[in-house]
């Protein structure tokens, strides 16, 4: 019988089987940071040295992804001169898979080695001093997508009940808020809400979002950061604002404005995380 990814040493096998044929394929290649590159946020990965390719329907177990803007793709090099791993396309819970299988790929970058995860997304834009276009620091977030990763069996090396309280690395934070500032480029800071999707929000729902402490709006992230932090990774991550969130403009949201905004913030995206890896290069 093969493994299931609803028992316990099942999600184990299934990510280690893996990360077994990821690393066959990496030669001497050993990441030290993982980087998972949000919808329009993808082309950083062909952005690597000594670039490796594996799409992901080459990789045993890997949930299949299925939205338009990403590419499917795992990407392994240097960036900036750093040994890292990029997974070009995530899958997203509104899918359909379970919150388990959807982040098998963290598991698998776990266990190839990374010490720290950067997480991007796009999302919409809560806070009202903020504009589309912008790109947000995550300090924190709010999981609201009914789901929580870790229900289940406890995964081996898994923290039962991980400590959340510092969910995004603080060293971390810094050293992306000094990059950016060194590099001229504007950047917020703020929380992160996590919902299911694939509908977006309502103004209603918004409006809740502004009062419960929400800066943004996203329907991916959470689940891959409590994963990472269940095994001990240290995570930040980079909103990209693409739209304000619904009842904040007058406009009606569209995947195609998403997909618009990255494009056209994508260059400053790439600048400020391959600025932050090359100065983390000491610090995982
Ligand atoms: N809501 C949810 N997810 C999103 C949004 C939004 O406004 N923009 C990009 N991803």
């Amino acid at each position: 019988m093969s493994a299931s990814p609803d028992g316990a040493s099942g999600l184990a096998t299934l990510a280690l089987e893996a990360a077994e044929a990821v690393r066959s394929r990496l030669g001497d290649l050993r990441p030290a940071v993982g980087l998972v590159l949000g919808s329009g946020l993808g082309s950083l990965g062909d952005e690597f040295e000594d670039e490796v390719r594996i799409p992901y329907d080459e990789i045993p177990h890997w949930p299949p992804v299925g939205v338009v803007g990403h590419s499917g793709t795992l990407v392994a090099g240097l960036l900036e001169g750093v040994p890292a791993v990029a997974l070009k396309g995530r899958a997203h819970l509104y899918e359909g898979h379970s919150a388990r299988l959807a982040t098998l790929p963290i598991r698998v970058l776990g266990a190839l080695g990374i010490r720290a995860l950067f997480v991007s997304n796009a999302a919409g834009a809560v806070n009202r001093g903020f504009k589309a276009g912008d790109l947000m620091l995550i300090s924190d977030h709010l999981n609201l997508m009914g789901q929580n990763p870790l229900t289940g069996p406890v995964v081996e090396g898994d923290e039962r009940f991980p400590d959340m309280s510092v969910a995004y690395d603080a060293r971390l934070r810094a050293v992306v808020r000094d990059t950016a500032l060194a590099e001229g480029i504007p950047l917020q800071e703020g929380v992160y809400a996590g919902l299911l999707g694939p509908s977006y929000e309502t103004p209603a729902e918004i409006s809740m979002l502004e009062r419960l402490g929400a800066d943004a709006v996203g329907m991916s992230t959470v689940p891959e950061v409590i994963v990472a932090r269940a095994m001990g990774i240290r995570c930040f991550g980079v909103s990209c604002l693409t739209n304000l969130a619904a009842g904040i403009s007058a406009e009606v949201l569209s995947h195609l404005e998403v997909m618009e905004t990255t494009e056209r913030v994508g260059g400053r995206f790439r600048l400020l995380v391959r600025s932050v890896l090359g100065r983390i290069e000491s610090e995982p």
